[in-house]
Order: structure tokens, then sequence, then C-alpha cells
């Protein structure tokens, strides 16, 4: 697809062409990755933050959230919990937290390894690439780490950096793609600033990065946020809502895009629509959930954005109730670790295809 054509459909209003835009993307997807759904059990480690980026309800300026971080005994007893309700992948997600140490993380995953047969995602942030080798050599298989935006300068500004450190999300996901990791990244929908013209760079973006795992959500504003407040794009006719339907056209494009992908109908998508997002999102190109699994009593400090649909779900009774609705949907829950087809077929196919010498990292450049 090109530039031209992704444009015309992100600004699609048409019932029967979104229609038809919804059908490609389901076909697309029971094609490439079947109708299995795989469920990742979401561990939210810690929600300690030393950045500060405008949208994220967890940024270290605010004050108001109740920060905790769990004790490795504690993710031991949740991965626990993901074999249990057969879960095959259990993801480490936290807020950029230098306390999770290269030492701390790396035995946590031997633990996890040595005690159950899960895959190991983690999604800690901009790490050093010293700390995701070793963490990739203790046994961690996959890395989630959404570029949010391709636009670097949009990028630069809702992502003050760490002092002294510049934060190239591709240049780490470059790393993690050298070190065997399966690779995820993803973007946010509807940032303010964030115009169709982007968003258009970022869905090419995912194809010139070749991602095995694919994340995108709605931006929600969070009231203890500077972007949590910001109006001054909302007459832009250039900037792109953040709406529920055009995160549904973002899915399905991806999945057109990138069809081996694994690709989340994401918890930010069925806290827009608590009825059916979660399913519409199935319908529309994704294969993935991650039952969110932290223990009850961390949830409420974990509030990337207000409102967050998992915010009082018991792991047993959400995983039945989404079973009951995999069901309805005619949609079987995946068994085994779920690796996402584009990755398997990387490890069979020759590396010289990927031949780009920059791995696609020009893009930034030429955005900038
Ligand atoms: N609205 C929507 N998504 C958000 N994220 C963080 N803050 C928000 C927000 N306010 C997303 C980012 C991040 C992922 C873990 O959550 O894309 O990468």
């Amino acid at each position: 697809m090109k530039r031209n054509e992704l444009l015309s459909q992100l600004r699609e209003t048409d019932p029967a062409r979104l229609n038809a835009l919804w059908q490609a993307a389901d076909a697309t997807r029971r094609a490439h990755v079947g109708d299995d759904v795989h469920l990742r059990g979401l561990v939210e480690v810690s929600s300690h933050c030393v950045r500060r980026c405008t949208y994220c309800g967890l940024r270290a300026p605010n004050q108001q959230v109740r920060r905790y971080r769990m004790h490795g005994d504690e993710v031991l007893e949740a991965a626990h919990l993901a074999v249990q309700l057969g879960y095959g992948t259990l993801v480490l997600q936290s807020g950029e937290d230098p306390q999770l140490s290269l030492r701390w993380v790396a035995e946590l995953v031997r633990r996890i390894k040595s005690e159950t047969p899960l895959a190991v995602t983690l999604s800690l942030g901009e790490r050093a690439r010293v700390e995701l080798e070793t963490w990739r050599l203790a046994g961690a298989d996959r890395y989630l780490l959404r570029f949010e935006t391709s636009n670097a300068e949009l990028f630069a500004r809702i992502h003050p950096p760490r002092p002294g450190a510049v934060a190239d999300r591709l240049t780490i996901l470059q790393w993690l793609r050298e070190l065997g990791y399966e690779v995820g990244s993803g973007v946010m929908i509807g940032i303010p600033g964030q115009t169709y013209d982007d968003l258009t760079s970022d869905l090419l973006l995912f194809t010139q990065i070749d991602l095995d795992m694919i994340g995108v959500g709605p931006f929600l504003p969070h009231p203890a946020t500077p972007l949590g407040t910001a109006v001054e794009h909302f007459d832009d006719p250039e900037q792109v809502p953040n709406s529920e339907l055009m995160t549904y056209k973002v899915l399905a494009l991806t999945r057109l895009l990138c069809p081996t992908a694994n690709i989340p109908s994401t918890t930010a998508l069925a806290t827009i629509n608590r009825q059916t997002g979660r399913q519409l999102g199935l319908e529309r190109g994704a294969n993935i959930v991650m039952p969110n699994i932290t223990p009850l009593r961390y949830r409420a400090g974990y509030e990337i954005y207000p409102g967050k649909a998992c915010l009082c779900e018991e792991p047993g009774a959400y995983d039945t109730l989404l079973r009951a609705q995999l069901a309805a949907l005619g949609r079987p829950v995946g068994t085994g670790r779920g690796d996402s087809a584009h990755w398997r077929h990387r490890q069979d196919a020759p590396p010289a295809r990927d031949d780009r010498p920059d791995g696609g990292r020009s893009f930034h450049a030429q955005a900038g």
C-alpha cells in the first residue's frame, strides 16, 4: 500500500468502504495467523518511573500515583497463576525504574524460566544495551517498546529525555533485533499534535523495521499530565482524533501491512468501548489479548491513563469472561507460547534478506 492510499483509508468515512477494510483485515488475519487468540498474562511489576513523558500518568512529577514495586516472590506467584490459567506468556511491564536493576531482572527471568514453561516478554522502557543483552541471556524471549510516533520532533516534545541520555527508541529496537528478541513496538493514536501524515509514516515504519509484534491504542488524556489538558490542536483538520473508529482503522491497516505480526486488542481500546472494544479489535485485525494478572492491591497504582478497563477485574473471573467472549466470536484460545509467525519465518529464512544496512533507521532522520 502506498502512502496516498493509507492516507485516504485513514480519512475514510463511507460505511461500506470501512466495512470492506474490516473484512480485508479480518481475512488477512485469518489467512496468516489463523483464528487462535493467544493470551498473555500481564504483570505490572513497578509503577515507579524516572521519566516525565507528557501523556503518561506514571510520569515522575505526578504525586497522585500510589507507587509500588512488586517483590520477586509476588511476580513468581503471578507467573504460576498465568500457568494455571493456561497462558503461554508472561509480560513484565513497568515504568522506567532503575531499581529494577540488571541483576534483579536477570534473576527474576531466570527463576520464571526455570520454574515455568512460560515465554517471557519484557516491557521495562528504554534500557541500556548491556541490560537487554543480559536479560536475553537469562532467557527473556521478547521485548516491547513502542516508538509512540515516527515524527521525531513530536517524539522529542512528549518525551523529555533523561538528563545526559538521548532517547533513541529506533536504535534500541535495532539492538533488540540483534540480540535475538522477538521485537514489539507500536504507537498511540491521536496524540495532540499528531497529523494524518505522521500516522501514515508510523504505519510505513512498522513495515520498514519489520516488527514481530505491534500494539496500537488511542491516546487517553490523563488529567495529571501536561497533555491531559491540551486543547490547542482540537480544531486542526490535520490532527488525528483519538477515537475508537480511528483505532480500528489503524489496527486494520496494520494487519494488512504486517500480515504475520502478533497484534493485540489493547486495554486502551477496551477502555474507550467497554462493551465491545476488545471483541471488535479481534474482528478487525488483532489476534492477541493481554489479560492483566497484576495483584489487585496494586492495580490502582498503575494508572497510565484514567478509567483503565482492568482496574478491578480479578484474574480468574476475568479469564472466565474473556473465554466466553472468545467462544462467542468463534475464536479458539491459542495454546503454547504463541510466538509471532513473523518471528518464526525469520528464524527459518536466511538473514541475508534483512539487508538494509541501517535496519530502516534512516526513516527517523527523514521524518525529523
Ligand atoms: N493514553 C494512551 N496510552 C498511553 N500509554 C501511556 N500513557 C498513555 C495514555 N495516556 C501507552 C504508551 C506506552 C504503553 C505502555 O501505554 O503507548 O508505550
